[in-house]
């Protein structure tokens, strides 16, 4: 379930001091389940000088997650490598669990929690794969290149396909983290050793406007080393004197979540959001960039309720030449096109096919190749559809249904991880466990029920992601809207 939205890393002009010849037969040697063809495809679509490891992210990028999580990457949310403020930056970076992760790309393997951005090459949507956005980074020996922070989630608005573990305003319970938030001054002096080899920094939330600490370190940054290219994932719905006033003094890039060209559809999606204030700001935004030679890019979340508009976005963001990226949406059920019918998908896929758009200029066909990519992942949706979609009767019981989620579980163990049939027991109990205390917590059959023909239709990684790596709070969260 990727959320993120990092950083774009085009500009660089690369020092290649040394370029990696990597015979591709020997690529992910010892890794069956990426096919060499689909892993050559893969490799030709990368800088030359990149096709070393299967994603770089681990080499250059760190992340500060919520409740104090540290990671190499917004997708893998399985393997952390510390937990601040019991891990202090430097021993995360430099510790073994790091070492672990990087070990598994050295010997050409996707590490355990990348099934995301492997699910896509096999897919063969290279172009959206989130290992892309660290190609560009140059080398890097000692210290991270990129920081990602996603440090609360203060936000104002209640977008349908979020959830509260990202935004406050959809987790009224717990208000907001920042009163929790484990982030602090310390931290704050803690990042500045990194700061003057940093290139890059992105900043996401909640709505990073919204998040005071951020302030704070922007200016820390902009005082150490104002070169560092600032990159915010914004909503664009905030905008004022003191937001203005620190553009003045930082190099910033701003990436802007816009689902819709529509007033009406955006409105839909970005539930409290006013699109006209959004579309005002955004002209704000792209002048800032524009005259400042900065990078502005958009953001998109394709839905089901939103997918016969994917061509006209990337028409109208083309006129002005802005780079369109799609977010990867697994979640919720009903608003992912991954979880839709098989004649939904093929009527989307042929709708895409017959409104392909004309691109010029470097930034259009970037785009197209973006959409290309997506309009592959749909085919291989389609192709897979049978085996991988669990119907299961309405009429099952609970008992019944939990039979079934064991299995699918325990074959994932057995199968996919090799685990022995006693290991894959033991392996499913915790999950199955796990599962049944928050169905405990929810307290209610239909729900149960509900939640069970969920668990048994969703991806099989994406369950285990969830149930193994994620909180109790955040599971609940994200279920809700599943659950309504
Ligand atoms: C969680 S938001 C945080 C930043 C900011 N509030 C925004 O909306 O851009 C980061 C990105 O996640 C995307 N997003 C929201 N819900 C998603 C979902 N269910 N699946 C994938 N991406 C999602 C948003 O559209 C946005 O581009
Ligand atoms: S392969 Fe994907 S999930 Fe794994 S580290 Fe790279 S970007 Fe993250
Ligand atoms: S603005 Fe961003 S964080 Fe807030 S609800 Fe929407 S997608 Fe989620």
């Amino acid at each position: 379930m990727g959320f993120s939205n990092p950083i774009i890393l085009y500009k660089y002009n690369f020092n290649i001091k040394k370029i990696y010849f990597c015979s591709l037969e020997n690529i992910n040697e010892g890794k069956e389940m990426i096919d060499k063809q689909i892993l050559n495809a893969y490799n030709r679509t990368r800088p030359f000088f990149r096709r070393r490891y299967l994603c770089y992210a681990p080499f250059k990028v760190i992340r500060f997650a919520y409740d104090g999580i540290i990671q190499v990457c917004c997708l893998n949310n399985l393997e952390t490598i510390g937990t601040y403020p019991e891990t202090p930056i430097l021993e995360a970076w430099t510790g073994e669990k790091a070492k672990a992760i990087r070990t598994s790309f050295i010997n050409n393997k996707f590490s355990e929690g990348c099934f995301e951005c492997e699910k896509q090459v096999q897919g063969a949507n290279f172009s959206n794969v989130k290992t892309k956005l660290y190609d560009f980074l140059p080398s890097s020996k000692k210290f991270p290149l990129l920081m990602e922070f996603m440090l609360t989630n203060n936000c104002n608005l209640n977008c349908i396909m979020c959830n509260g573990h990202f935004s406050s305003s959809i987790d009224e319970s717990s208000n907001n983290r920042g009163a929790s938030m484990p982030y602090d001054q310390n931290f704050v002096a803690q990042l500045e050793p990194f700061i003057p080899h940093l290139k890059s920094a992105s900043f996401i939330g909640g709505e990073p406007f919204m998040i005071n600490l951020y302030y704070e370190i922007w200016e820390r940054m902009i005082k150490i080393n104002p070169k560092i290219r600032i990159n915010i994932s914004t909503n664009g719905t905030i905008l004022n004197e003191r937001i203005k006033s620190i553009f003045r003094k930082g190099n910033f890039e701003i990436s802007i979540s816009i689902d819709s060209i529509n007033k009406q559809t955006y409105e839909r999606i970005r539930a409290r959001a006013d699109f006209d204030v959004m579309m005002s700001n955004l002209k704000y935004f792209l002048n800032y960039c524009n005259s400042n030679r900065r990078q502005l890019s958009v953001w998109v979340c394709p839905l089901t309720i939103n997918r016969y508009e994917l061509p006209e976005i990337f028409e109208y963001f083309n006129k002005l030449d802005i780079p369109v990226f799609l977010n990867n949406v697994y979640h919720p059920f009903n608003l992912a096109i991954r979880y839709m019918k098989k004649n939904e998908l093929v009527d989307l896929k042929s709708f895409y096919l017959s409104n392909m758009f004309y691109a010029k200029s470097k930034t259009q066909k970037n785009n197209l190749t973006r959409f290309s990519g997506f309009i592959n992942e749909l085919d291989t949706w389609i192709t897979h559809y049978d085996e991988n979609q669990d119907f299961f009767p309405s009429d099952l019981t609970n008992v019944e249904l939990k039979k079934e989620l064991f299995k699918k579980i325990h074959s994932y163990y057995h199968l996919k991880k090799k685990l022995s049939i006693k290991e894959s027991d033991v392996a499913t109990k915790i999950i199955i466990e796990k599962f049944d205390r928050l169905m405990v917590i929810i307290n209610d059959e239909k729900s149960y029920n509900k939640a069970l023909h969920l668990m048994l239709r969703y991806d099989i990684d994406i369950i285990i992601e969830v149930l193994t790596s994620k909180s109790e709070t955040h599971i609940l969260n994200y279920l809700k809207r599943d659950l309504l």
